[in-house]
């Protein structure tokens, strides 16, 4: 069974701290494709793509997207570019699971304290960057998300609730997917 929830967004948008937070509160647990990645090649992320390169990383990624929507889990976040290729977003939408989008400024992703700590892809200039990333994933996002969540200036309590009641409508039908 695929999770029934599903996490997306860019770096920092707080997929992992909510994550924890709604599987607190939906008495579940949540996965992440990046611990995931950890715990199965037993080195940082960041090692991988140094040493490896980022073509490695998406494919390591890719395998554990496949085997984490196979699981019988309940929620699951996703790295900030998982869902982008077109395998990814085909093997989301055939989940069935609900596809939630946390999107967040820039000016609020700025703020957060190691926003660039253990985050290859922000190296240098990490707001240019996330910018950049940005300028390309938000159409994917949107498009894949059943639900969009704007997180900025929001408590994680606020951001859960948001979802639990996006999640209940739509299992009534009202929110499409
Ligand atoms: C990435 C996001 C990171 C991690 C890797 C690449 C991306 O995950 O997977 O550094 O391409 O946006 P978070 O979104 O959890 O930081």
């Amino acid at each position: 069974m695929a999770p029934r929830i599903v996490l997306i967004g860019p770096m920092g948008s707080g997929k992992t701290t909510v994550g924890a937070a709604l599987a607190r509160s939906l008495s579940t647990h949540c996965r992440d494709t990046d611990t995931m990645i950890v715990e199965q090649t037993g080195r940082d992320i960041s090692d991988i793509f140094i040493e490896d390169g980022e073509d490695e990383f998406r494919a390591l990624e890719k395998i554990i997207l496949r085997t984490a929507l196979l699981e019988d889990g309940a929620l699951l976040s996703l790295g900030g570019g998982a869902c982008l290729s077109i395998d990814a977003q085909s093997a989301l939408r055939a989940s069935g699971a609900f596809i939630v989008y946390l999107r967040i400024s820039l000016a609020q992703v700025a703020s957060r304290v190691g926003f660039n700590q253990g985050r290859p892809l922000l190296m240098g200039n990490p707001r240019a960057q996330w910018q950049g990333l940005m300028n390309e994933r938000a159409p994917i996002y949107e498009g894949l998300a059943h639900f969009i969540c704007d997180v900025d200036n929001k408590s994680i309590e606020e951001i859960v609730a948001e979802i639990e009641i996006a999640y209940e409508l739509r299992s009534k039908g009202d929110i499409r997917g």
